[in-house]
């Protein structure tokens, strides 16, 4: 069958927010009409304009020879990745081996355009989706235990388009036993912004690609939506502060759709730190979630930063 991909059009928006809910709702729950119109706004606009590591959103229209057949929605990450999903196959036109087809068609066109990777999640009892992503020759990356919903577990797929690179050398910032044994924490208040983005400068761009100015801008600006809660994807951003004086890290948490909290990335200024203070930052973290009811934080960590997975591991979360 002759098939071809191109860019969702404005005339197609409800036939596409309609399947969105009716099927991504079956999976996850807070999934209402605002779902799919932040994804369509992304898409129309050409940027994600609620996005920090999202830069653009696009939804992706799978035409056959005589109708549209389905889609998916791609989101380009920085440092060169993209995220699948959801895809959606039309009900009439399910089964037929289509969903890996449309996959096939997307890769290709954003290996033309560089990006080194692909990758997606699913609901872990979502057998039809293993099967069609294995049939692509996606592998299973890493199981989320209950991230979307209390109950459910989550797979992490993924498949390179391009060769893997080597592992990042690891990066160790504190010293000995640490110089700073006492800090206090706090949330972000608007005197902090510069050292704030002095910080995410310096010390994030050790660990991930394409950290700039608007994305700490658009973190910044995240903080104001916090009230706002997961449809806008509002931030909290925590301050580590050294009783001297001086912002010595940061954390940067967004909450999500079904009541988890996804708490990244943890910076700490090489050498002012020690193992206590990362534990206790990030202890006061978990407490300011737990009182008001959130039900999981997750974070995810680069190997390389072996610091903040030692303190991680040593406050209690699972790896
Ligand atoms: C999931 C989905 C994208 C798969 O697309 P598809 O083109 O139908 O996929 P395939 O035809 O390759 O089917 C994959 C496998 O799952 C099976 N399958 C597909 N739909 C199924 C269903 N409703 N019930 C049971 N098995 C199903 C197929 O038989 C096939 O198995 P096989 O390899 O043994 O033949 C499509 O069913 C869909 O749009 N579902 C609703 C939206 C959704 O849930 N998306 C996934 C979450 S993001």
């Amino acid at each position: 069958m002759d098939l071809s991909v191109r860019s969702l059009q404005k005339a197609e928006s409800e036939y596409f927010a309609n399947l969105v809910v009716w099927f991504i709702s079956k999976g996850y729950d807070d999934i209402d009409a605002s779902f799919p119109a932040r994804i369509l706004e992304a898409h129309f606009r050409g940027y994600d304009p609620f996005g920090y590591f999202t830069v653009r959103k696009t939804v992706l229209a799978l035409d056959g020879p005589r109708a549209l057949m389905g889609f998916v929605v791609a989101a380009e990450k920085r440092g060169g990745s993209v995220k699948f999903g959801p895809t959606i196959i039309d009900p009439k036109h399910q089964r037929g081996g289509l969903a890996g087809r449309l996959w096939e068609l997307v890769e290709d066109i954003y290996r033309d355009k560089g990006k080194r990777k692909v990758y997606g999640t699913w609901p872990a009892w979502r057998v039809d989706v293993l099967k069609f992503a294995s049939r692509m020759e996606w592998e299973i990356e890493a199981l989320l235990r209950e991230q979307y919903r209390p109950g459910q577990d989550e797979f992490v797929a993924g498949k390179f388009l391009l060769p893997s690179s080597p592992p990042l050398t690891t990066v160790q910032t504190w010293e000995g036993e640490g110089k700073t044994r006492d800090a206090s924490f706090r949330l972000l208040k608007a005197s902090d912004e510069a050292e704030f983005s002095d910080l995410m400068l310096s010390e994030m761009s050790k660990f991930y690609s394409e950290i700039d100015r608007h994305f700490v801008e658009s973190i910044l600006e995240a903080t104001h939506r916090f009230s706002h809660g997961y449809d806008e994807k509002g931030k909290v951003v925590f301050i580590a502060e050294s009783i001297r004086g001086g912002i010595i890290g940061c954390a940067i948490a967004t909450p999500k759709r079904g009541g988890s909290v996804k708490l990244a990335p943890v910076i700490m200024k090489p050498l002012l730190t020690s193992i206590d203070i990362h534990v206790a930052f990030l202890e006061y973290i978990h407490s300011f979630f737990r009182e008001r009811n959130h039900r999981k934080l997750y974070s995810l960590i680069p190997i390389a930063d072996i610091d903040t997975v030692r303190a991680t591991r040593q406050a209690g979360y699972v790896s």
